[in-house]
């Protein structure tokens, strides 16, 4: 018997829903509060240093994100304890560790697993962890991870899918040096380089905020890590580290994406635990496009102009690392430009294949021509109308919600799972702010339309 059609009810859905997707009707002025969660960007690198030491760590202001619950899995299965001491409150305790292996089924669902190397090898002296391989923005290879671990004296063999990764004795201090930048490259090293013995000195290390809070945390494990220029990090080993608190940075990419979704539909948020300072390139170009952003101590407020109504100018934008532009806020910036009168072009510099996207706007009429796999060009300002859509990846897929938000009309977003690996309560969030958002079981949407 198939389940009466259900009218659009703009309620939190607090269960899990298999095969989910999101049903927007778009034209809601998004205005009120939103409180930014802690980033998932530290938090999965945090998680895997606390392998550093048998003694317990605890984590405070935790995304509660699939992200997290991954890692904390991932963590079990190696004999880690971790309990989830409370909403937004972790605690890792790496006491016997039994197994030393990452599996591919872990790394196929995040590659951020990846991270394990660097605390594993340095503790204790091996392990066998899987290529987290490509996803839908690039290759993403980890060759540099590998140069750097064995920058430190460790050997890897790469064999069928994994690598066989063994410090004899201990790993040792050395000079690792980058070719470009990476941000997991400069964590794993950083990792690996604590326990080791001598001196390290990484270059050109990433300067994310998200690296220096680890930074701070290892500190307070009793390690010798310190920045000693904007992109080098030395780090002088020590034998062991101690357990320590620490309560996580706020996230970015998070509070950047609630500034788009204001902007985009006209309305006006304020983001309370925002992090201005971690944002400055990002906040440039929302200023140059006509965006009213103010910022406070820990909170920024933004007050959009109507879609489509002319009111944003064209602008120029490339992604780069760390201060620049963040590669995982250019999604967000390419809908918003989407409402900007003008011709704008958008150059991705960090990964090979994140513009995929721009297709699943163009159904929704969007003006973007796709010039090559890191270059595009809009057009606007162009009045968006809902439609179904697909989910790639993470970014994208929070950045289709704003567009959804912004249309005219009723959209479905499938693949919201993927939304829900680094947005802590998403649809409550929007929920709240007046947008008429709903989750439900993919074989509801399709009775309605
Ligand atoms: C981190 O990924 C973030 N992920 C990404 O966020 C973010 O987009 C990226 O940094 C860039 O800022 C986490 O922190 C978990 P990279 P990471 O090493 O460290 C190439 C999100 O949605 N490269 O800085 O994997 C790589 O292919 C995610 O939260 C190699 O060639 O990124 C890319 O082109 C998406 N070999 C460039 O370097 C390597 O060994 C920068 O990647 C490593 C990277």
């Amino acid at each position: 018997m198939t389940q009466p059609v259900r009218p659009f009810h703009w309620e939190f859905t607090p269960e899990p829903i298999e095969r989910e997707v999101f049903r927007i009707e778009g034209g809601v002025p998004l205005r009120g509060t939103v409180a930014v969660s802690g980033a998932k960007n530290a938090a999965l690198k945090l998680m895997a240093a606390a392998t550093l030491t048998g003694e317990r760590c605890r984590f405070d202001n935790v995304p509660e994100i699939e992200d997290v619950r991954v890692m904390a899995g991932t963590l079990r299965d190696l004999g880690v304890v971790v309990d989830h001491a409370g909403p937004n409150r972790y605690e890792v305790a790496s006491g016997d560790v039994e197994w030393l292996f990452v599996p591919l089924e872990a790394a196929a669902r995040m590659r951020a697993s990846f991270i394990l190397l660097g605390p594993l090898l340095a503790r204790f002296g091996r392990v066998i962890i899987s290529n987290p391989g490509g996803d839908r923005i690039g290759r993403r290879p980890v060759n540099l991870h590998v140069d750097a671990m064995r920058a430190l004296g460790a050997e890897i063999e790469y064999r069928n899918g994994y690598y066989f990764a063994r410090a004899p004795g201990r790993l040792r201090g050395g000079d690792v040096v980058f070719p470009a930048v990476t941000v997991m490259g400069t964590e794993n090293a950083m990792l690996g380089a604590v326990l080791a013995d001598g001196h390290t000195t990484i270059r050109p290390a990433a300067r994310e905020p998200e690296v220096d809070d680890l930074i701070d945390f290892l500190r307070k494990m009793g390690a010798q890590v310190e920045r000693t220029a904007p992109d080098i990090i030395e780090v002088e080993g020590v034998r062991r580290l101690r357990g320590a608190d620490h309560r996580l940075i706020p996230d970015r990419i998070e509070a950047g994406t609630f500034a788009v979704a204001a902007a985009v539909t006209g309305g006006g948020v304020r983001l309370e635990g925002a992090p201005c300072e971690n944002l400055g390139a990002f906040l440039e170009v929302l200023t140059a496009i006509g965006v009213d952003v103010a910022c406070g101590r820990d909170t920024i407020e933004v007050r959009g102009a109507p879609p489509a109504s002319g009111a944003y100018r064209a602008c120029d934008v490339a992604t780069a690392p760390y201060p620049g532009l963040a590669t995982d806020l250019q999604a967000p910036t390419v809908v918003l430009l989407t409402q900007a009168a003008g011709e704008s072009r958008v150059h991705e510099t960090i990964f090979e294949d994140r513009l995929e996207y721009t297709s699943e706007l163009a159904r929704m009429g969007a003006r973007i021509e796709l010039l090559d796999s890191t270059h595009c060009r809009i057009h606007g300002p162009t009045p968006l109308r809902g439609a179904e859509l697909e989910v790639g990846d993470l970014r994208a897929g929070a950045s289709l919600i704003l567009a959804a938000l912004a249309a005219d009309g009723r959209s479905t977003i499938r693949g919201a799972h993927h939304v829900h690996r680094g947005y802590e309560n998403i649809e409550r969030k929007f929920l709240e702010l007046g947008a008429r958002i709903e989750r439900v079981a993919e074989e509801v949407a399709a009775q309605a339309t």
